[in-house]
């Protein structure tokens, strides 16, 4: 599927979304480091060596690489991110006009090839719940002869399971078929299996600080009750986004080659 056929996709409620983009805008311009960007960067330091290029896949305007840079401490880092959001991508843009190692891009996480060429990492953050399938992205990735290893922060459970949560309050024409968002959960053994050998995986657990996500809220829910179903919150130790328990995992993916 090509990039303009995912912008009209019913799956995409991102490019209507212009305040969760300019949420993003704003969590990069108040240099906030939010705990999934700080735990990606620490895991990312403690597993991978040398100067790195990579690719974040829904980087959004880039907000996780100021955090990237500062805790990866054994080289360089030169980022693309890669995100189906024009208003992302033109933000990003403007904010790191002068770093000739930040990059950005108007791409789908389904269509991947192109920006795999010349990258050794992957990374991607609370994203690839929200796009219907990840064997694409997976399958480029094993395909990649220059992509050595990727780290993404996603659902992982004991069993594949596809989620749809409808968007709407009152409104159910279509119901399931426009206007929803996916958070669909996969098992280990299908990224191995997608991924085929030469492949060696590694599930560490989610960081956040509850009580940093006890207080998470966006500004959208003030006007917009329902819209608080979209956006995280603790339940004791665990993750629910509405009515939607969240096994949010890291997971990091080495290439053995063997
Ligand atoms: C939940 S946000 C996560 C943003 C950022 N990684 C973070 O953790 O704060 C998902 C991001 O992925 C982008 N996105 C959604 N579907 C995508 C796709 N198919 N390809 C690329 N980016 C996508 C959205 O525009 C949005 O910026």
């Amino acid at each position: 599927m090509s990039e303009f056929e995912d912008a009209k996709a019913p799956w995409n409620y991102f490019v209507n979304d212009s305040g969760y983009s300019n949420v993003l805008r704003d969590r990069l311009r108040d240099h906030v480091e939010m705990d999934s960007a700080i735990a990606l960067g620490t895991y990312l330091n403690e597993r991978v060596r040398g100067d790195i290029s990579m690719v974040d896949f829904g980087g959004g305007p880039g907000h996780y690489y100021p955090a990237i840079k500062r805790l990866y401490s054994s080289g360089t880092i030169d980022y693309l991110s890669v995100d189906i959001d024009h208003a992302n991508i033109r933000f990003g843009t403007e904010y790191f006009a002068d770093d000739p190692h930040a990059r950005f891009a108007v791409g789908s996480i389904l269509d991947p090839a192109s920006f795999l060429l010349d990258r050794d990492g992957v990374v991607s953050a609370n994203t690839l719940p929200h796009v219907p399938a990840i064997a694409p992205l997976l399958r480029a990735i094993a395909a990649a002869p220059s992509v050595n290893f990727f780290l993404f922060r996603m659902l992982i459970g004991n069993e594949c399971v596809e989620i749809r949560k409808h968007l709407k309050a009152d409104q159910f024409n279509k119901l399931f078929e426009d206007n929803y968002q996916h958070n669909n959960i996969y098992s280990l053994a299908y990224l191995a299996a997608t991924l085929g050998t030469g492949w060696e995986l590694e599930v560490m657990p989610d960081r956040v600080d509850r009580e940093r996500l006890a207080q998470h809220n966006v500004p959208m829910q003030q006007q917009d009750a329902f819209y608080g179903n979209r956006v995280s919150r603790a339940v004791g130790d665990m993750t629910f986004k509405g009515d939607i328990y969240m096994p949010w995992k890291f997971v990091f993916g080495r290439r053995t080659g063997s």
